[in-house]
């Protein structure tokens, strides 16, 4: 079963250089992966649900996508655990002009059916039909995979960005930023909870943000580290976004991204972790070549830890990247 959904690139989707935000790609991403897998969890008879996003794997950014091209965006169910969905979505920008296509992003999302009688309730997933044995065992290796990395990511949630008087420029406290966003119905889905690609897409607005603040050039985003949404937001809450550089290399900037949500009326309800994620961006000149990046300074104990390990997902990622690119002997 596969679903597609195309759209043109408008002004409003971009930067001002043209380029097409990395947070509209992964709205249009997460859109395509909400309708396959809620159109499968409710294949079969019985309780009615609505698929929320649990978790979304590390995504790079191929190729620019500007204004005035066509987005396809492809999404296939390629494996099901008792509760969950994996979806592949494959996105590519057409020029309709030339006829010119190009990949811009492969995706893996996981999603969970959920009650529309009750948002609490984790119903069954109906197993998907492969078409090859094979493709059951490596949805399974995935699956097991991506469990095992949540159980190791949970000590990231306690983390809060604390404001500062008068920064320097080039250190984390010059160009932390945050976005107060009030969750409105048409942020949410049929449960009145948020949908995940809007909450990405205000994660990408604010990781933006710190980077253009940080090199004062133009910015894009090369890629996203997996993102678990650890809890639901519901419509009338708040969220804050807020956005912290963690780790530059000579060309890229590594931002933490942190989802907080709370009910500004209800005090009795406490402010909660709903998210939290890596992005990478690079910055580019007017002509759209990479340049080098200013190097963050990190001042206390807390930052140069920070800076520690993103370089180590940095040298990590560089490495896998290398990897993929060389033949194997
Ligand atoms: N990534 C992938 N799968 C996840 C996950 C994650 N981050 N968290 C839970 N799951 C899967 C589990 O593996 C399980 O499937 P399995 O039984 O086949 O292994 C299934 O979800 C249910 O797990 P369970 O432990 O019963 O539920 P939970 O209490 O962990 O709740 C969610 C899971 C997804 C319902 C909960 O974390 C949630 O509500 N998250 C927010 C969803 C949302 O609102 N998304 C949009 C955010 S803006």
């Amino acid at each position: 079963m596969a679903f597609q959904l195309s759209r043109i690139m408008r002004p409003d989707d971009a930067n001002v250089a043209g380029n097409v935000h990395g947070g509209t790609i992964l709205k249009m991403i997460e859109e395509a992966g909400a309708i396959i897998s809620t159109r499968h969890c409710n294949s079969q008879n019985g309780e009615r649900c609505v698929a929320a996003l649990a978790r979304v794997e590390r995504t790079d950014f191929l190729s620019p996508m500007c204004i005035g091209e066509v987005a396809h965006v492809s999404a296939e169910i390629t494996y099901t655990s008792k509760h969950s969905v994996e979806v592949q979505v494959n996105v590519l920008s057409e020029n309709i002009l030339t006829g010119a296509k190009k990949l811009t992003n492969k995706a893996t999302l996981w999603y969970v059916p959920l009650s529309l009688k009750n948002v609490d309730k984790v119903l069954e997933v109906p197993p998907v039909v492969y078409s090859r044995q094979e493709q059951e065992e490596e949805g399974r290796k995935r699956y097991e995979a991506q469990k095992l990395e949540r159980m190791e990511t949970k000590w990231r949630n306690g983390d809060i960005v604390q404001p500062v008087l008068n920064p320097e420029p080039n250190t984390v406290s010059y160009s932390q930023s945050s976005l107060i966003h009030l969750v409105g119905p048409s942020d949410c889905t049929l449960h009145g909870f948020v949908h995940g690609g809007v909450t990405m897409k205000l994660m990408d607005e604010v990781a933006g943000i710190v980077a253009a603040r940080h090199c004062k050039t133009n910015i894009v985003t090369a890629s996203v580290d997996a993102i678990n949404f650890h809890d639901k937001i519901r419509k009338g809450f708040v969220i804050t976004i807020s956005g912290r550089m963690t780790f530059t290399s000579n060309k890229s900037m590594e931002i933490e991204v942190l989802v907080d949500a709370d009910h500004v009326v209800d005090s009795s309800q406490k402010r909660y972790r709903a998210a939290s994620a890596f992005f990478t961006y690079v910055s580019l000149s007017p002509e759209g070549r990479s340049l080098p990046v200013p190097q963050l300074v990190p001042e206390t104990e807390d930052e140069k830890k920070r800076f520690e390990e993103g370089k180590g997902r940095y040298l990590q990622m560089k490495a896998k990247r290398q990897g993929h690119a060389e033949p194997q002997p």
